[in-house]
């Protein structure tokens, strides 16, 4: 096991490029099982989730390679293993194998997703959807068994917005007989990448990116080679560091429209932010920025995965500044570590209560998931003295090259590996 230590401190400046979207590899990766001839994905991110995931393909029966972030899976003889166990509970996203089985075999056994702790994570709404399209669905010992004799379109209405009913469904449907229509379907930019991926397979799908998703089934889909999205939640964690420690950082690789709350929240901020086709500009080393409000929503709204890497941005701007979540309740783990650093943040229900300016001071803090792995590090490099991360599996899942990418724009970031001592502190922590 091993730490991650940040001296904090340096100005960021230089160039950082953006791998692909995690959030859509996790459904690529799946989709790929409904074709019957070999697809690749290029430019996949160099994270964990992406491996677990090609394991999981190989277990049952594909051909995966994976080199220069380019998956070749050759689906022709895979079978529908059931995947009660295992690897499946690793990652939240293997709940779109669900889809996929169901979609090409009919039938599927998956283990209940793993994934980080953000409060109630509930799949009503993909059950709902499979339900609708004619599978019988159960859950026995924390697997869920899905079985269809055939399925048909159908008329589905998501109670919750939801990217993974919307992306699970499509990926049910499309080899089904008939239309379905998903009303009030999710709108994220990782939902047109994998409509993108489906249709090049030949799968008809009509308004993804639109609240209303049509679908018209058919007989079989083929192979094909797909390129990645960036990944916009990366490219925003950067932007986010680069605000707070940078005298010019340009993201790379990117695509504007997809972070424009952020740049717009980043404005408000005082940040003077310049965009082009595809790069960013943020150009820090203002004296000070100015405390601003933000509430998480449903695309184009703000991302709630950058919402904690943002608290810590808000530690050092001037007044008092609100954070709210409104898609996970609990996603405020971060907040604890980030007082451990010195900063004022009260938690009031689904609100952060921020107040600034604050100097941040190393400490050995700990990620709990993901993004409050990035808000630590986010926090590490604005802070005096070295900060110390455990909790790297978390960052692992959805970070590629992090301390290659923050050294290059001048960070003074490593890891170290834990001694036995650390090793059981955490274990008893
Ligand atoms: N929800 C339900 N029932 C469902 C599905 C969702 O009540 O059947 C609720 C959730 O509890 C949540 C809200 O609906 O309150 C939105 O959840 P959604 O289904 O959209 O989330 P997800 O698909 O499970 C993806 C990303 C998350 C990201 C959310 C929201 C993947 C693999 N994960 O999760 O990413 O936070 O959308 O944008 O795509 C991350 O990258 O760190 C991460 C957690």
């Amino acid at each position: 096991m091993e730490k991650l230590k940040v001296a904090g401190g340096d100005f960021l400046k230089g160039t950082v490029n953006i791998s692909g979207a995690k959030n859509s590899a996790v459904a690529l990766i799946p989709a790929t099982i409904l074709a019957q001839s070999p697809v690749t994905i290029e430019g996949l991110p160099n994270i964990s989730d992406v491996s677990i995931l090609g394991d999981l393909l190989e277990e049952i029966g594909g051909k995966v390679s994976l080199e220069n972030n380019e998956m070749y899976v050759d689906p022709s003889n895979m079978i529908s293993m059931p995947l009660p166990n295992g690897k499946v509970k690793k990652l939240r996203a293997s709940y779109y194998l669900m889809g996929a089985m169901l979609g090409r075999f009919k039938k599927a056994v998956i283990g209940l997703p793993g994934g980080c702790h953000l409060g109630p994570r509930p799949i009503d709404q993909h059950i709902k959807g499979f339900e609708a399209l004619g599978a019988h669905v159960t859950n026995e010992q924390g697997a869920i068994y899905l079985r269809a004799d055939e399925l048909r379109g159908a008329r589905i209405y998501l109670d919750v917005v939801s990217v993974g009913a919307t992306i699970n469904i499509m990926l049910a449907a499309v080899l089904a007989k008939g239309r379905t229509i998903i009303e009030n379907a999710a709108k994220e930019p990782e939902i047109i990448d994998v409509a993108t991926l489906l249709t090049s397979m030949g799968a008809k799908i009509k308004g993804a990116g639109t609240d209303v998703i049509r679908i018209d089934g058919v007989e079989q889909l083929h192979g094909c080679r797909h390129s990645i999205i960036p990944d916009r939640i990366e490219a925003g964690t950067y932007m986010i560091m680069g605000a707070a420690m940078g005298k010019e950082v340009m993201i790379d690789n990117v695509i504007p429209l997809h972070l424009e709350s952020l740049i717009a929240k980043l404005r408000e901020m005082g940040l003077h932010i310049e965009t082009s086709n595809d790069q960013i500009l943020i150009i820090g080393g203002q004296k000070e920025v100015k405390a601003v409000d933000i509430k998480t929503l449903v695309y184009p709204g703000f991302p709630t995965d950058l919402q904690q890497p943002f608290t810590s941005l808000l530690t050092k701007a001037s007044g008092t500044s609100v954070v709210t979540d409104t898609i996970y309740s609990a996603r405020f783990k971060h907040i604890d570590e980030l007082r451990r650093m010195g900063a004022t943040i009260k938690v009031e229900g689904r609100s952060a209560i921020v107040t600034g300016p604050t100097k941040l001071q190393g400490a050995r803090v700990k990620a709990s998931d993901l993004r409050a792995g990035a808000a630590l590090v986010c926090a590490g490099l604005m802070a005096d003295g070295v900060t110390e991360i455990t909790g790297l599996e978390h960052i692992d899942r959805g970070y590629s090259q992090l301390e290659e990418k923050l050294t290059g724009l001048g960070a003074t970031i490593w890891r170290e590996k834990l001694s036995d001592k650390e090793i059981e502190q955490l274990q008893n922590s």
